[in-house]
């Protein structure tokens, strides 16, 4: 299964795909494509001989991405930390086989704004016992695609959003690279 990435920062999720994939072969990481010129993903990119694409919004709008993004041939797009929303598009382009990481119990704490440390402030600053990780596919609605997978921690009892975000951190590094494995064993391409 091939797969392309989208991501917005510094990259550590994308650079345990990078892992997984040269370990095992059960996918291969065909580029990473990136809204932010100075991410630290791009260096990751770098370091692994992994292709990188970096694009503006007006690219992304006006449909200038798509014949780039299917030179690549992906079975399946991981947004992995990208951080605006996924055009409609390039949806269509992949019927649908586009899946988001996100640092939350998704229906919870999901939405435009809600992403990194605004995520785990929030969480910290509510009454919740538990927070984790969702991994959704994705639709045309910001973080309400269908649960691929969900898991959760409990919350420090510090309540500090740095502790919770390293609890969380720990929670998909663990779980990205094998819920993409998971679907390229199911053979979804
Ligand atoms: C991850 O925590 C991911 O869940 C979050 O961005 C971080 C990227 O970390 N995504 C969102 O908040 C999306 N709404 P990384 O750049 O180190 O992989």
């Amino acid at each position: 299964m091939r797969i392309v990435i989208f991501a917005s920062g510094s990259g550590s999720n994308a650079e345990l795909l990078f892992r997984w994939a040269a370990e095992t072969h059960d996918f291969s990481v065909q580029a990473v494509f990136c809204n932010r010129a100075e991410a630290g993903v791009l260096s990751r990119c770098s370091n692994w001989g992994i292709p990188s694409v970096v694009f503006d919004k007006n690219q992304m709008e006006q449909g200038g991405l798509q014949e780039q993004l299917m030179e690549f041939k992906p079975d399946l797009i991981v947004l992995a930390g990208f951080l605006w929303k996924f055009p409609s598009p390039l949806l269509e382009a992949m019927q649908g086989k586009v899946i988001n990481l996100h640092p939350a119990l998704l229906p919870n704490y999901g939405g435009k704004g809600m992403y990194g440390m605004h995520v785990h402030r929030a969480v910290c600053a509510s009454t919740d016992t538990h927070s984790g990780i969702t991994i959704h596919w994705v639709n045309p609605a910001y973080d309400e695609g269908t649960f691929l997978l969900q898991c959760s921690c409990p919350i420090p009892a510090s309540r500090n959003p740095e502790e919770l975000a390293h609890a969380i951190q720990g929670l998909e590094h663990y779980w990205l690279p094998r819920a993409v494995a998971f679907l390229a064993k199911a053979g979804l391409e």
